[in-house]
């Protein structure tokens, strides 16, 4: 069985000296959509969607694909065509999933605050279930779908206080996180859910963090739902479905790649909770999407500091942000093979935008590279242009999707018109020329 997402490079392909996605040169994307810009692996979804589905077949479950990962409108219906459902958080993901082609009974409802906005409009569309994270949202839901003669299918998210070994910003199962019910509160709060008129109790649910990159948290967690699955069904209450969250870890280093085999995963469930005659409910994201992308960027110029060479490049932290916020590493390698006999040495590699976290990676060994030349950041097809921003009044990039030898900007480019014109003078404030304030120095 393939491990998902386990090289990198692999989304590599090079011929004749130059970097292409499946069939197509990626100076030809640079050269026709620009930089910064996502290049999509269509085959590359495919591949990985098909492998997450062979291993857990059988199991009775769905595939729930996490939106936040990557919400590009081409990516989700590619998984929408393989027959996936969502796992969304917010009121936007859900209208992604259901204008992809998801059908709403395929889609549950996560994040742990939900607005009665959302509550009501997921609850209209008729989705297969809430997960819910308090006994303030229980609440609040029975309310909402009590006024509109409904019953809302929910699965309680448990905090099942095991350490996922993940970066601490994205670690989300320990006791003290703000996410799911504390283990101990939960049967209590189940009770109340089953004497409630607007609540159709239907299971449990878990999402202990993300890139993890070793089953063991996972046998932990899993197994703590079974004890509370077979502990309420003692108590009378009836558990019938197992939401297990995502999570799996992908490679992102290009030498040792510490990451999750699917099947080793699907076997840690088989064991934890598959004798329990429960529906399960999959939400991978990032082990579908992340090395199955690539961010395309054009070096500015190189400028040799005492210290270091930098190597600045034309995209940024505002369209890759995760090196600046968890400190990632995403491998860097150009476009253009280098010439035989070409060293390496160590630069660093920024972005334009005005703070020192701008920078995608430090004393990293890349071949001599001069402006004009195109280098990619790999593994960025999950978390990139979905945590992107318009910082430093920079549009948002250009996202382009990929299937043999043929491309489509799949989103393009933001124009200075949409990134300018969506703010206001107030009505007391001048139009035209500014008018100087009166007493100002
Ligand atoms: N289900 C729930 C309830 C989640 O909160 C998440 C991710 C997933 C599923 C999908 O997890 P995955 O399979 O992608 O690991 N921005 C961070 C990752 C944040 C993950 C948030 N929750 C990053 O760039 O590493």
């Amino acid at each position: 069985m393939a491990t998902v997402g386990s090289n990198p490079l692999a989304l590599l392909n090079v011929r004749d000296g130059q970097a292409h996605v499946e069939g197509v040169a990626l100076a030809r994307i640079a050269a026709e959509v620009g930089t910064p810009c996502y290049v999509y692996s269509r085959s590359a979804l495919i591949a990985t969607y098909r492998d997450f589905a062979q291993a857990v077949d059988g199991m009775n479950g769905t595939i729930c694909y996490a939106i936040k990962a990557n919400g590009n409108l081409a990516v989700v219906r590619t998984f929408a065509e393989l027959g996936a459902g969502a796992d969304v958080v917010s009121l936007g993901e859900m209208k992604r999933a259901l204008q992809a082609g998801i059908a709403a009974g395929r889609i549950v409802f996560s994040g742990v605050g939900k607005t009665e906005e959302e509550m009501r409009e997921a609850l209209a569309s008729g989705i297969l279930q809430f997960n819910l994270e308090s006994s303030g949202e229980l609440e609040a839901l029975s309310r909402i779908a009590a006024a509109a003669g409904k019953r809302a299918t929910v699965a309680l998210r448990v905090n099942p206080d095991v350490d996922a070994r993940t970066h601490e910003k994205i670690s989300t199962g320990k006791k003290g996180d703000k996410f799911g019910i504390d283990f101990a509160q939960v049967p209590a709060i189940a009770a109340r859910a089953m004497r409630l008129p607007g609540i159709a109790l239907e299971g449990l649910a878990v999402h202990i963090g993300s890139q993890l990159t070793s089953t063991e948290p996972y046998r932990a967690a899993f197994a703590r739902l079974a004890d509370l699955t077979r502990k309420l069904r003692g108590e009378g209450i009836p558990v019938h479905s197992l939401d297990l969250g995502g999570g799996i870890g992908i490679a992102y280093a290009e030498d040792k790649a510490p990451t999750i085999d699917v099947s080793d995963y699907a076997a840690v469930v088989a064991e934890t909770v598959g004798n329990l005659g429960c529906r399960l409910v999959f939400e991978p994201g990032r082990s579908m999407v992340g090395n199955a992308g690539l961010l395309l960027t054009r070096v500015i110029g190189v400028k040799d500091g005492e210290a270091r060479r930098f190597v600045i490049v034309d995209a940024a932290m505002n369209d890759l942000a995760r090196p600046a916020m968890y400190g990632a590493h995403h491998a860097i390698r150009p476009v253009q093979a280098p010439a035989p006999g070409s060293v390496e040495s160590p630069v660093d590699v920024v972005g334009p935008i005005c703070e020192s976290s701008d920078r995608f990676a430090a004393q990293r060994s890349l071949p001599p590279v001069v402006a004009d030349d195109l280098l990619v950041l790999l593994s960025c097809g999950a978390y990139g242009f979905v945590m992107a921003s318009t910082y430093n009044m920079r549009p948002l990039a250009a996202e382009v999707m990929v299937e043999g030898d043929r491309f489509a900007t799949v989103r393009p480019r933001q124009s200075y018109e949409a990134l300018l014109g969506q703010d206001r003078l107030p009505d007391w404030m001048a139009a035209g020329r500014p008018r100087e304030i009166r007493g100002a120095a």
